[in-house]
């Protein structure tokens, strides 16, 4: 158990089901450089976008808590939307540190609207959750909100983190789903509402017919992060993070360059 420990200092635990939580990691690194890193991806499990609420509702509490019980962390954030608008409630109730979740950011997105039409792109899960209907409720009232499921999109992200080219068609037809839509010719917002899409950012602009502001709630989250640990102190240096995946390790090994970035090179297996 010991030898999971990064030093004395107890890390921030990012979980995703694959390289997307990268997006809120590289944003939280950047006010929390030094700050100990676990992080965490159920493989095994990916897709969560095409799994159903109750299948994912109760694995993902019993997978967060294992990851706890193994590394101690301060803090858990889960870096995706999915797990977020679907588990987050229960997580914080069975996890005693705190939980910080991502959400598609469609506050900002309505704030930030000229035209007043805003697209959403997410998992298929993520679209259809109760959650996201109530932010839009909420905050975005007056808004036009286009939805479209871009679930391909997760494996372009993932395939440009091994260091491939995405495929082009994948993302102008994930683009297209919102473009195409009555009103979509007047979008001018998107909330990238699965973390996995920031990571393709570029590639969607460039799929996007006209100038379209891309959002998602990564500096928020890392904003949220540094505030609730703000009394701890980093080390004065960064340390190895640690990646762990409830897959095969063997697959992982393509990703290494991209994990190097944050100075993950410690690569295990939950078993
Ligand atoms: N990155 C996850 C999210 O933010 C989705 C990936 C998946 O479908 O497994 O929703």
């Amino acid at each position: 158990m010991n030898d999971t420990k990064i030093g004395e200092c107890p890390p921030l635990l990012f979980f995703d089901t694959g390289v997307g939580g990268l997006s809120v990691l590289s944003e939280t690194k950047k006010l929390l450089p030094n700050a100990p890193i676990v992080y965490a991806a159920d493989y095994a499990g990916m897709p969560y976008g095409m799994k159903s609420e109750e299948e994912l509702a109760s694995r993902i509490p019993v997978l967060l808590g294992r990851l706890v019980e193994r590394y101690k962390p301060a803090l858990v954030t889960i870096a995706c939307n999915t797990a977020s608008t679907i588990a987050l409630d229960h997580v914080r109730s069975v996890l005693n540190i705190p939980v910080v979740g991502t959400v598609p950011a469609i506050k900002s997105a309505s704030e930030l609207t000229k035209t007043g039409v805003i697209g959403l792109l997410g998992t298929q899960a993520t679209v259809r959750q109760p959650y996201v209907d109530k932010l839009a409720s909420d905050f975005a009232a007056d808004k036009i909100l286009l939805r479209h499921a871009a679930p391909e999109l997760v494996y372009a992200a993932e395939a440009k983190l091994r260091g491939e080219i995405p495929d082009m068609n994948i993302v102008k037809s994930a683009m297209s789903g919102l473009t195409d839509q009555v009103h979509g010719d007047r979008l001018d917002t998107v909330i990238l509402a699965c973390t996995h899409f920031p990571l393709v950012r570029h590639e969607l602009a460039q799929a996007a017919g006209w100038p379209i502001e891309l959002i998602d709630g990564a500096k928020g989250i890392a904003h949220r992060i540094a505030h609730l640990t703000k009394e701890m102190s980093w080390p004065t240096e960064t340390r190895e993070n640690i990646f762990v995946t409830t897959g095969e390790l063997q697959p992982i090994t393509a990703y290494h360059p991209s994990f190097a970035e944050f100075g993950i090179r410690r690569f295990e297996a939950l078993d």
